[in-house]
Formats: C-alpha cells, sequence, structure tokens
C-alpha cells in the first residue's frame, strides 16, 4: 500500500501482543502510531475499536489494526461503522484475501489465541497486499451502500 499509514490499538487483553507488533513494524520502519491502551489495566475495547475508526474516517491513517483477547469484539464494534472494514484474522491466507477480494482496512486480532510469530507473519501480509480492485470493487462498496440504506430508515424511527 503506497503511503502506508498505521495506527494500533488494544484492549488490557491485547496489551502484550499489541507492544510486540508495534515493536515489529517499528524496527521494520513502518509510520505506526500506538493509540492505546496503555497498561495491562481493565479497559473497555469498544472506545478502543473508536479510537481507530476515528483515524480511518478522518484519513490519519489508512489502516488500522485492533489486539483484544479474541479480536471478536473489537472487529464487531469496528464493522458498525461506515467505511470499515475488519476482518478477525488468526491464519495468514484469510489475511491475504481479506486484502486482495475485500479491501480490509482494519486488522483485528486475539492475543489468547495466536502467538507473536504468527501475529506477525499476519500483520506484514495485510499491510503489504494491495486490493485487486475490479470485480472486487462494486461488491465492497455495495456493502456500505445497503449499510447506508438501513441506518437512516433506523435513524428514521428513533
Ligand atoms: C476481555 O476479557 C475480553 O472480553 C476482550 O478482550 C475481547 O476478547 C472481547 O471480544
Amino acid at each position: 500500500m503506497p503511503d502506508l499509514k498505521i495506527a494500533i490499538a488494544s484492549d488490557h487483553a491485547g496489551y502484550k501482543l499489541k507492544s510486540y507488533i508495534y515493536g515489529f513494524l517499528k524496527d521494520k520502519e513502518y509510520s505506526i502510531e500506538d493509540v492505546g491502551t496503555c497498561s495491562e489495566a481493565k479497559v473497555d475495547y469498544p472506545a478502543f475499536a473508536l479510537k481507530i475508526v476515528e483515524k480511518l474516517i478522518t484519513g490519519n491513517i489508512n489502516s488500522g489494526i485492533l489486539i483484544c483477547g479474541t479480536g471478536v469484539g473489537m472487529s464487531i464494534a469496528a464493522n458498525r461503522f461506515p467505511g470499515v472494514r475488519a476482518v478477525n484474522c488468526s491464519d495468514t491466507y484469510t489475511a491475504k484475501m481479506s486484502r486482495l477480494h475485500n479491501n480490509a482496512n482494519v486488522l483485528c486480532l486475539g492475543e489468547r489465541l495466536i502467538g507473536e510469530g504468527l501475529a506477525g507473519e499476519i500483520v506484514e501480509i495485510f499491510i503489504t497486499t494491495n486490493f485487486e480492485g475490479g470485480r472486487h470493487s462494486m461488491r465492497v462498496d455495495l456493502i456500505d451502500e445497503m449499510a447506508i440504506k438501513y441506518w437512516k430508515e433506523f435513524i428514521g424511527r428513533k
């Protein structure tokens, strides 16, 4: 990805793996910002998902990494927002395909599921694989079009 700007966040259950991945990418001289959490003290994962989503939506970054115990909560939270395509990955094939076909822009990892070595490989594949575009672009656009329609109806009923 050209001009790659990455930000990373975790909750307490992803803090150790976040520290590892941050160092791993810094060592490779990627532009990466750590937006917390800063310790293993208990925090709420949606708040940290939002920090990455806001950076993505405002164009401050083009790739986000979110880590919690399983990656599940982070991916559910991030995927509530338009323009966010978060993938919860525990294998390299999914990481690659999520970029090639789905133009995923947030990678979610579970510290309680995978070790540092595999996590590093997944991250590297995710940030170095480009979206194929073509027939996949229309499908990816369709996701936001459909979601926006129903969000409008939902808001209208409030
Ligand atoms: C925290 O215990 C855990 O629930 C959280 O990190 C995450 O795995 C939620 O999906």
